[in-house]
């Protein structure tokens, strides 16, 4: 059973970027790799602490202001907010095993352990519905405009097809598929992607629509085969999504020699997942096909890769 106080990282599938616009898009969590927290009780007048144990950083969080130049201290203060409690005598050690800036929602991940473990610190549980809420509005605080797709996921842990500011729609998956998620090992910040792509629309609004209608009927389509259909037809898909994200400047050299091994070691489709200009990208293999591409990837460079189903 995992810990109680963690949560999931993400892979997009489809969709990424266009979901800032209101289109709609799939994602999923890949629950093997995951954020943590623990609570450590402490002595009576020993204060809240929150350790950062893969930053080597111990933070006090008292309530007496938000500290809003700290997205671990300012979501500590949220959570006890909420709950209207104080701050409880403990310290609460954060760790990650999700990359950072990788496109695989360690943000989201990590503020949803730690909200988690705030709550468990002071006796109280946060209902998943309440701490979507939360942590979207801490991605808002620190990432710029999100869609709030990456706190979906991530706190449901369940697959969705997000549609911006619409109730959630889980996503039942028809028939299992195999994933290799393979990461550059560059760092993709999210919040430059999603502001230059915003540009890119302001700039030529005529020439932006089309891409990100096109990126929005793609997640309609493939809904309907993730649900009843083949999932090799999602090949086909994930690589014309790639070319309309690369027309919205969010791949990197990186990302397409991934894609480009990927695809000669025998996936089916591959494309970026999230924010692009680095982080990670998501080829489409058969079962038996997955420890070679993933070991192609390692070859070729990747600084990590591994094998996810979907199901
Ligand atoms: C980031 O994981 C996904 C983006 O579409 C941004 C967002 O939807 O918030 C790039």
């Amino acid at each position: 059973m995992n810990n109680p106080y963690s949560a999931p990282a993400k892979v997009i599938l489809f969709g990424e970027h266009a979901a800032v616009y209101g289109k709609p898009a799939i994602a999923v969590p890949v629950s093997s790799l995951r954020a943590s927290a623990f609570i450590q009780p402490e002595g009576r007048g020993k204060g809240f602490h929150i350790e950062a144990v893969d930053l080597a950083q111990i933070l006090p969080v008292t309530v007496d202001s938000d500290l809003m130049d700290n997205a671990l201290i300012y979501t500590a203060q949220q959570v006890l907010k909420t709950l209207n409690a104080t701050p409880p005598d403990a310290t609460i050690k954060l760790t990650s095993q999700i990359p950072m800036a990788s496109g695989l929602g360690s943000g989201a991940g990590v503020s949803t352990a730690l909200a988690r473990a705030v709550a468990g610190a002071v006796g109280k549980h946060l209902d998943d519905d309440t701490l979507n809420r939360l942590i979207f509005d801490i991605e808002k605080l620190y990432h710029g405009t999100p869609s709030g797709i990456d706190n979906t996921v991530i706190v449901y842990e369940r697959p969705v097809y997000f549609i911006k500011g619409m109730p959630l729609q889980p996503l039942t998956i028809g028939t299992p598929f195999t994933l290799v998620i393979g990461d550059t090992g560059e760092a993709g910040i999210t919040r430059v992607a999603v502001g230059d792509v915003r540009k890119l629309y302001d700039a030529n609004p005529a020439q932006i629509s089309p891409i990100l209608d096109e990126i929005g009927d793609i997640s309609m389509r493939a809904k309907i085969i993730i649900e009843t259909g083949n999932p090799d037809d999602l090949a086909i898909l994930m690589t014309r999504n790639h070319e309309l994200l690369r027309r919205l400047t969010v791949s990197a050299d990186s990302l397409e020699k991934l894609i480009d091994v990927a695809m000669r070691a025998g996936a089916l489709g591959a494309k970026l997942s999230g924010g692009g200009r680095g982080g990670n990208m998501i080829a489409l293999v058969h079962p038996q096909q997955a420890p070679i591409v993933q070991e192609a990837l390692l070859r070729a460079g990747a600084k990590n890769a591994f094998v996810t189903t979907v199901r």
